[in-house]
């Protein structure tokens, strides 16, 4: 397959981009670096830096390369800083996914994967969080990513576009060279590897007083390597005979609370994790656990590396070895 990954140099783009040479495909990664560096684009694949937005650049790139199909990654990712600027949210995630749409429509390439989040829910009525659950983002992050949701059911069925809308949990974990590296970082696994590094003194918890067994938040956490399996099902599932619209989760099924992934920490890097609670935070759900039934049923997939210490041992082995050089 010819492939055009946005974001492709980023955490998981770039993570799927690798995994798709790999296997043998002809990868272009379009990025603009806002959030990644030149040296984290993967190596072997044709790099063009520009902004999804820049229209005439991404509609003559797409007339040269006629991919097969786009994954489209590229976004900003902070829902607390979409809480402050969600211009830059709707600007950068919806109205640049509208100019990718529209340069796909002009140049008749006519499939995409779209990266969307368990944050179009909002908070859920019940766990696991089903695809039919009620859509009410809590921020603006989510917004940007539901907004797009309902332009790609219009090009759908309107103009034909076939798509599949992956709402991922929590993404974790990394493969040998590649791992989760944010600026500035956000997200609870990375967070609590870097105590272990000692390049943070502690780790914040945010309330142990929800209605969870230890009091602390539970979320799911799905392998990168999983989610990169179910792009490229995906894709593969947009160049058969389907009706060529799927929205599914993608998550792991089982939830860890807070305590339990410092836990694992603690086990699998043999460091002590010291903690400091704090009070809640506004708009974090006691529960996020999504139901992946969907994803399996009509993918095919299911995810491997469940267990919370093989998780957070791969991420460890590639913070260690981040931080060696
Ligand atoms: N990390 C998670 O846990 C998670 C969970 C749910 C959904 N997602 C979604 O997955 C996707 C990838 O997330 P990630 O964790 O790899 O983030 P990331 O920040 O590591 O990667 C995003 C990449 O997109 C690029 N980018 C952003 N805006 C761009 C633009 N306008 N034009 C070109 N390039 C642009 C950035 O430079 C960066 O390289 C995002 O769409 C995000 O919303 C991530």
């Amino acid at each position: 397959m010819r492939v055009l990954v946005t974001g492709g140099a980023g955490y998981i783009g770039g993570t799927v981009a690798t995994i798709l040479m790999q296997a043998g495909h002809q990868v272009t990664v379009l990025d603009n670096l806002c959030h990644s560096k030149r040296n984290e684009v993967p190596a072997g694949v044709s790099f063009v830096q520009a902004d999804v937005a820049d229209r005439a650049r991404v509609e003559s790139l797409l007339r040269e390369l006629q991919p097969d199909g786009v994954l489209h990654f590229a976004a900003l990712i902070e829902a607390g800083e979409s809480m402050q600027k969600p211009e830059i949210y709707f600007r950068n995630n919806t109205a640049s996914t509208l100019s990718l749409l529209e340069a796909m429509h002009a140049t008749g390439v006519q499939k995409l994967v779209f990266s969307s989040t368990a944050a179009v829910y909002g908070e859920p009525e019940s766990v696991p969080i089903l695809e039919t659950a009620k859509l009410v983002p809590t921020n603006a992050y989510g917004e940007s990513k539901l907004l797009v949701e309902y332009m790609l059911q219009w090009f759908h069925r309107i103009h034909g576009l076939r798509y599949a809308s992956l709402r991922y949990f929590n993404v974790a974990g990394a493969l040998p060279g590649r791992g989760e590296a944010h600026e500035p970082e956000s997200h609870l696994i990375p967070l609590i590897l870097d105590v272990a590094l000692g390049r943070r003194e502690k780790i914040l918890i945010f309330g142990e007083d929800y209605d969870t067994p230890d009091g602390t938040c539970i979320r799911d956490y799905i392998h990168v390597a999983d989610l990169a399996d179910a792009h490229i099902l995906a894709l593969n599932a947009l160049l058969g005979a389907g009706d060529g619209k799927l929205i599914c989760n993608l998550g792991n099924g089982s939830g860890f609370s807070v305590k339990e992934v410092i836990e694992s920490a603690r086990r699998v890097t043999g460091h002590p994790i010291p903690v400091e609670v704090r009070p809640r935070r506004a708009g974090d759900p006691a529960r996020l656990v999504a139901g992946s039934e969907k994803a399996k049923r009509e993918l095919g997939w299911t995810p491997k590396i469940t267990d919370i210490d093989a998780i957070m041992k791969s991420a460890w082995e590639w913070q260690q070895v981040r931080y060696k050089h």
